[in-house]
């Protein structure tokens, strides 16, 4: 079977990631959680004092930033390292992170820096890829594109789940307003805006849960597989 590049897109806390993850484990294929190398600059540029409106700051700062994911024998996942660092909680939980990735990532220089990386780790097919602009700029040749969304009160509703299981004390209308607001910033930035590539496949999961949705992507890639063959 060949093996090809799926690209996911969407918005914030729509669960392509878990997505993405099932689907690659299931495939046999490599994982590239792109949130979370925009996470981790964030992370390079709060702990630096890095400031993100002057871009020969910017330039420079990049030029000291290394990113690579490594397997965790513990939970089966990679995590993602910063100059040699795992940084996976850090980025996920550190609210200064969270309160400025959508910023940092709206930064042309920011995106050039990433996007190479990105689809030089495409080199080799047999890739799931999640992120904003994955089937529009970082593979618009990708086979599969799938195009995630969910009801933005469904979507704080289990952002809020996932949070308060983790023992972070917040509520639903602050989670509301925070993915509201990515989702502004993510959609209407100049560079590469969250956008549905012409090619991709609408994925609404409002109603779908976890596993009624990682049976219909399957289905929509093994389709794809068998056409490609
Ligand atoms: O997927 P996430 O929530 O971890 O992403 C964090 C932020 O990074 C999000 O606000 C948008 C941005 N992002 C992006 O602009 N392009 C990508 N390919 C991935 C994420």
């Amino acid at each position: 079977m060949p093996r090809i590049i799926i690209a996911i897109d969407g918005y914030s806390s729509c669960g392509k990631s878990t997505l993405a993850k099932e689907l690659a484990r299931h495939l046999g294929y490599r994982y590239i959680d792109t949130g979370a190398m925009y996470r981790a600059v964030t992370l390079y540029f709060l702990r630096n004092h890095i400031d993100i409106h002057h871009p020969e700051l910017i330039n420079d700062a990049l030029q000291h930033i290394t990113i690579d994911f490594r397997l965790n024998n513990d939970t089966h996942q990679q995590d993602t390292y910063l100059n040699g660092e795992n940084i996976e909680h850090e980025i996920r939980v550190n609210q200064r992170v969270a309160g400025q990735v959508s910023d940092v990532s709206a930064i042309s220089e920011v995106r050039r820096f990433l996007v190479k990386q990105q689809q030089a780790l495409g080199n080799e097919k047999g890739i799931v890829m999640d992120g904003r602009d994955i089937g529009t700029v970082v593979f618009p040749q990708a086979e599969l594109k799938l195009f995630v969304t969910a009801d933005p009160k469904v979507r704080a509703q289990r952002r809020l789940d996932e949070l308060t299981s983790k023992g972070q004390n917040t509520t639903y209308d602050e989670v509301l307003a925070n993915l509201t607001k990515r989702d502004h910033i993510d959609t209407t930035r100049d560079d590469s805006p969250l956008k549905q590539a012409d090619d991709a496949v609408l994925l609404d999961n409002t109603l779908l849960n976890r596993e009624e949705q990682f049976k219909l992507a399957l289905d929509i890639i093994n389709q794809k597989i068998k056409a490609t063959a």
